[in-house]
């Protein structure tokens, strides 16, 4: 691992502009080619999502799924003790999780979603993986950082070590495209060097994942700060229209009552015309216009039915997987089986790649 130092000194934009065009070029290529590729993605289970998960990352994935790209979808239930004490209600929280993927669009033949808890050798490879990197790296990785500094509690092991459980995430199944935001970059650049090590020093087994940067869209809570749920200002996408409209009617705006879209200096208004414009596919500014005099009344009005109308038949379908717990179990069941037998061929490959395999009789 002589190469340890030089290759974290690359200025962060080099690696930047790299990604990007990278992303970029396999963006052109999904258009004809996407069942080539093969995508991971997944989120903890740690609470309900809302509609800032949506547009954020949901939307895309059943886009890339519906080009026809074969997605992997992980419900990372074991991660969710990075940064805090405990797993919480986690059959609930997966079950919901699973429900709102379904909804959203998510189709169980063609994209395999499945808990990392019930894959056991995916786990292992953390071992191997582990013995590939150094504490510095992961000291100084930007994402590691901040989400030590928002958890607020010492840095544990798993912490720590967070970015290779997510390069076992991501290389158990050897997904080669990864849609994240710039933010989770520096992860992926340890998973692609978790790879590449594990090529130098074993065999090539891996191959080096590619980011797919989605478009930041930053959606803010109805009070104009980050979406939280400690904060209660996030349209959870399970939420009824009634809890919609109490929390939109809430909203925090300012006392200029002509409506003009202006993200620098009114954040709050030009949020909610943000909302209703990626809900109807208007841009921002054309709701701004016909709005105008109509104030912060009408503005709030056409957001609620903008977000009512996008959410009515997701709503709708939760609903209906919410009654149906049998058919969510079995869905898990499939995703995890399936999960497992990629996961042991690869954890075989692995060892045997490692010289490993051996006879005691
Ligand atoms: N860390 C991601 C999150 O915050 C979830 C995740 C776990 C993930 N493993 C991954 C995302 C692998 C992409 C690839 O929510």
């Amino acid at each position: 691992m002589s190469d340890v130092s030089t290759e974290a000194a690359a200025p962060e934009s080099t690696s930047f502009d790299a990604a990007q065009r990278r992303s970029r070029q396999i963006e052109a290529e999904l258009l004809t080619d996407a069942g080539k590729y093969r995508m991971l993605t997944g989120d903890r289970p740690t609470g309900r999502l809302h509609i800032g998960h949506y547009f954020g990352s949901l939307a895309n994935r059943v886009r890339l799924q519906d080009l026809g790209v074969d997605s992997w979808i992980l419900v990372a239930d074991y991660q969710v003790i990075t940064d805090r004490e405990g797993v919480g209600p986690i059959r609930e929280r997966v079950l919901s999780l699973l429900v709102d993927y379904l909804a959203v669009g998510l189709d169980p033949a063609r994209s395999t979603i499945f808990t990392h808890s019930a894959v056991p050798a995916l786990n292992q490879l953390m071992l191997p993986f582990l013995s590939l990197v150094t504490d510095a790296e992961l000291r100084r990785n930007p994402t590691v950082k901040s989400e030590l500094a928002a958890s607020q509690r010492p840095m544990s092991g798993l912490m720590l070590t967070y970015p290779v459980h997510q390069a076992a995430d991501i290389l158990f199944c050897k997904a080669d495209v990864v849609p994240v935001g710039k933010d989770q970059l520096p992860h992926l650049e340890q998973t692609r060097v978790v790879a590449r090590r594990f090529g130098e020093t074993y065999a090539p087994v891996f191959p080096q994942p590619d980011a797919l940067l989605s478009e930041a869209t930053n959606i803010l809570g109805t009070d104009g700060v980050k979406m939280s749920k400690s904060r209660n200002n996030s349209i959870e996408i399970g939420m009824t229209a009634d809890a919609t409209a109490r929390l939109i009617k809430r909203a925090v705006t300012d006392s200029d009552r002509h409506i003009t879209y202006d993200p620098e200096q009114r954040p709050e208004v030009a949020n909610l015309l943000l909302l209703a414009s990626l809900c109807t596919d208007r841009s921002p500014q054309s709701w701004a216009d016909e709005i105008g005099d109509g104030g912060s009344g009408r503005l709030k009005a056409v957001v609620t039915e903008a977000v009512n109308a996008t959410f009515a038949p997701i709503r709708a379908r939760r609903a209906e997987l919410e009654a149906d717990p049998g058919y969510l179990v079995e869905v898990l069941a499939a995703g995890n089986a399936r999960a497992n037998e990629v996961a042991d061929a690869t954890l075989d490959e692995v060892r045997a790649a490692m010289g490993m395999v051996y006879d005691l009789a």
